[in-house]
């Protein structure tokens, strides 16, 4: 077996080192391998959406269940006609969204994100005026987002639910779900019910840490499942995934999440004023594990060299001057910090980050084709 040293090495995909819960490893481990022969009894026999719909309110015929978050977005991107929809994303997002729709030929328009003192910001008077001019069939907002760690608000949502053709599916991508004590979860899926269009896209790599068994899941407004062509797994899904699935969000792992996603936060904060104490970088606020830092044009070739000797390593440049870094345990976080430090000295004089660069040049709409500007840079 090909022992991964690559995985020891590469902490910066936001992953959870931590690991699961116990109950969701004890469910791994014990799993009944002599049921392993047999199918689920079709869709709706889906042990994991039973669970969602109780703990959600949702009705289970509204959930998806993938095999990721990856594996939903995949769904939402392959029902697209290259030749007449086009899909709308924030600026900055997670690479996938470019990999796959450029494959598919897909036309891309991005809204802006703005940043603030101390918070990267989406920018919805640009989102609706992008709405109103593209009709994008797909509206795709991550929140938090990845590589930057802002939120959406309720209120912004709504507003862009409201300037959306009832033809489009507002999706958000909620893979950092979970890392955000003032997350108004009440009022976003109370939404689902006004409209039958939104979807918030979930995933169990993330606070759940089990990247590697790629679980998902979707919670959806009425007409989704008929928008986007949906078909349930004819078979069913996967047992053994569904049943650690569905320990991981049984109460008695609760506790453990909850302080596990206090501990990413302290380390992030912790992390956060570290670097902002420094002179060529600025560490942004974020609401999930992982945070955005602007690299000033100076310094860029010297954590460019600190990073390709630095392992394991938990940060990578996502976009000309963004570097992301995801939080992982203290004593990586401690490395990372020693890294910023030495590339802090080596750049020399002082010339803070946010004085010295601005956002990297914005991409004009276009064709997915042509090669967007953060493609080359993967999850
Ligand atoms: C914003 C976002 N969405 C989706 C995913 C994919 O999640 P999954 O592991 O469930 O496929 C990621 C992974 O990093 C992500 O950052």
């Amino acid at each position: 077996m090909q022992k991964n040293t690559q995985r020891r090495r590469l902490l910066n995909r936001n992953e959870i080192v931590q690991g699961p819960s116990p109950a969701a490893l004890a469910a791994l481990r014990n799993f009944p391998a002599e049921e392993a022969n047999f199918y689920y009894d079709g869709y709706y026999g889906s042990a994991l959406a039973k669970e969602l719909s109780k703990k959600f309110r949702i009705p289970a015929d509204r959930i998806i269940v993938g095999y990721g978050a990856e594996n939903i977005l995949d769904t939402l991107f392959d029902r697209l006609d290259p030749a007449k929809d086009a899909v709308l994303v924030n600026e900055l997002h997670f690479d996938y969204y470019n990999v796959r729709l450029t494959a598919r030929d897909v036309r891309i328009h991005e809204f802006r994100l703005v940043e603030d003192e101390r918070e990267f910001r989406f920018d919805i008077d640009d989102c609706i005026a992008k709405i109103r001019s593209f009709r994008p069939k797909l509206i795709l907002v991550t929140s938090p987002n990845n590589p930057t760690g802002n939120i959406l608000s309720v209120g912004d949502l709504k507003r862009i639910l409201a300037a959306a053709p009832k033809t489009s599916v507002v999706a958000i991508d909620e893979a950092y779900y979970g890392f955000d004590d003032r997350y108004e979860e009440k009022e976003f899926l109370s939404l689902l019910r006004r409209h039958g269009n939104l979807m918030f896209i979930r995933t169990f790599s993330k606070l759940y840490a089990l990247a590697g068994l790629r679980i998902g899941y979707a919670l959806c407004g009425k007409d989704i499942k008929k928008m986007i062509g949906y078909q349930g797994r004819h078979l069913g899904g996967s047992r053994v995934l569904e049943a650690v699935a569905v320990a991981a969000l049984h109460p008695s792992s609760s506790t453990y999440y909850r302080d596990l996603a206090k501990k990413i936060a302290l380390e992030r904060e912790r992390a956060i004023g570290a670097v902002n104490k420094l002179s060529h970088f600025k560490a942004f606020d974020s609401r999930a594990n992982l945070f955005a830092v602007k690299v000033s044009p100076r310094a860029k070739s010297f954590i460019e060299k600190e990073m390709a000797r630095t392992f394991p390593l938990v940060s990578k440049l996502y976009a000309p001057t963004i570097l992301r870094v995801s939080v992982a345990a203290r004593e990586h976080m401690d490395a990372f910090l020693k890294m910023m430090e030495r590339a802090d000295r080596a750049a020399g004089a002082p010339g803070k980050a946010a004085a010295t660069t601005t956002m990297p040049p914005r991409r004009k709409m276009t064709r997915a084709s042509k090669r967007p500007r953060t493609a080359h840079y993967k999850a």
